[in-house]
């Protein structure tokens, strides 16, 4: 009830930014920031950035100053990592690893081992297992060497498991099996004894075939003594597919194994146009998600993939879609923004 009101109150104010009539949240300097507020909760709350950006000064003093964490939402992939076999380049990692730095934001490292943005030496070979087995290792292992005491979380493998649960037929999978997951969390392990390990996917914030088999697997590996710390739920929504209601339980259901979990990637998309009614429901999800992640212990951080509707990967991903980040495209704070800040309060 309490809560509610409060959110009421969070999108009039949200309403009157709109219309002119205050001035934006973050003229107050004084005001908690989303990583202040969620920090007094034991958690972080991040944004993804991504190097093209990093030009935009307005945009740049946001991202230092409301986050206390930061992903890179492309730098630190295999395709940029090492674009020739051997050949490694951390140059876009860098960049925004020494950004967060200089703005005490911690990192999520985004990812060791994905079907996608694979540089080209790699998907276009036919592999024995042993060659791809020691190609994975090498990349693995040198990357998390890179980054050690940098980064404090690896999503080591994104996106392993289809919509009903089964396994993706990715080249890794249809090389090596379904050990390669195993293996990946090993390799990592000794290369950064320290760093917190996670499995990454889509869709699976609710109770379902795909997060069922995320839950199977982590037990397994679990009970093999495979150094799994934590499970990343993406959490890219889209109003037109409802809210998954079973997001907090199925966070509970994860820390019950022992794992950490954190919603990784969130956006809510909607279908443009975007209209105060769309962006006020936007609010009350991106609240709900939190309280979510709040009420379940082992839920250690919200990342947003970017925060700006400006840099958003939406609208080049899913056509007519978009609107989904808490700050428009002018950097100006959304209903979403003040329905998350009155969440964490
Ligand atoms: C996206 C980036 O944001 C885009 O810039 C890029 O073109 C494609 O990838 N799931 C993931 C992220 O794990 O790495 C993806 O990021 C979004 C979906």
């Amino acid at each position: 009830m309490h809560k509610n009101r409060l959110r009421l109150v969070g999108a009039l104010a949200a309403v009157l930014v709109a219309g002119g009539m205050a001035a934006p949240a973050q003229a107050h300097d004084k005001q908690p920031t989303l990583a202040d507020l969620a920090q007094r909760h034991g958690r972080y709350f991040g944004s993804a950035t991504d190097n093209p950006e990093l030009v935009d000064e307005p945009y740049k003093a946001v991202l230092g100053s409301e986050f206390d964490q930061i992903t890179p939402g492309n730098g630190m992939k295999w395709y940029a990592t090492e674009p020739q076999q051997g050949v490694f380049d951390w140059t876009a990692g860098d960049e925004i690893v020494n950004l967060a730095r200089a703005h005490h934001q911690k990192v999520r490292g985004h990812t060791l081992v994905w079907h996608s943005q694979l540089p080209d030496w790699l998907t276009s070979k036919e592999w024995t297992a042993k060659d791809l087995r020691a190609v994975l290792k090498k990349h693995i292992q040198t990357e998390v060497r890179h980054y050690r005491g940098k980064v404090f979380a690896w999503d080591v493998v994104n996106e392993a498991f289809n919509e009903d649960g089964t396994y993706r037929e990715t080249i890794f999978y249809k090389t090596l099996g379904p050990g390669y997951i195993a293996d990946a969390l090993r390799w990592a392990h000794q290369a950064d004894p320290k760093v917190k390990l996670y499995l990454n996917d889509y869709n699976i914030e609710a109770i379902g075939a795909k997060s069922d088999a995320y839950y199977k697997l982590a037990k397994e590996l679990k009970a093999q003594g495979v150094p799994l710390n934590g499970i990343g739920l993406q959490t890219h929504l889209a109003l037109q597919y409802g809210y998954p209601t079973t997001l907090e339980d199925n966070l509970r259901r994860f820390s019950k194994l022992g794992l950490d979990t954190a919603l990784t990637e969130v956006d809510i998309r909607m279908i443009l146009p975007a209209t105060e009614e769309k962006l006020a429901e936007q609010a009350t999800w991106y609240a709900d998600l939190t309280d979510a992640c709040l009420a379940v212990r082992r839920c250690v951080g919200i990342t947003i993939w970017d925060y700006t509707d400006k840099y958003s990967w939406i609208p080049a991903f899913f056509e007519g879609e978009g609107a989904a980040l808490p700050y428009d495209e002018q950097l100006q704070p959304k209903p979403a923004y003040f329905a998350i800040r009155d969440a964490l309060k």
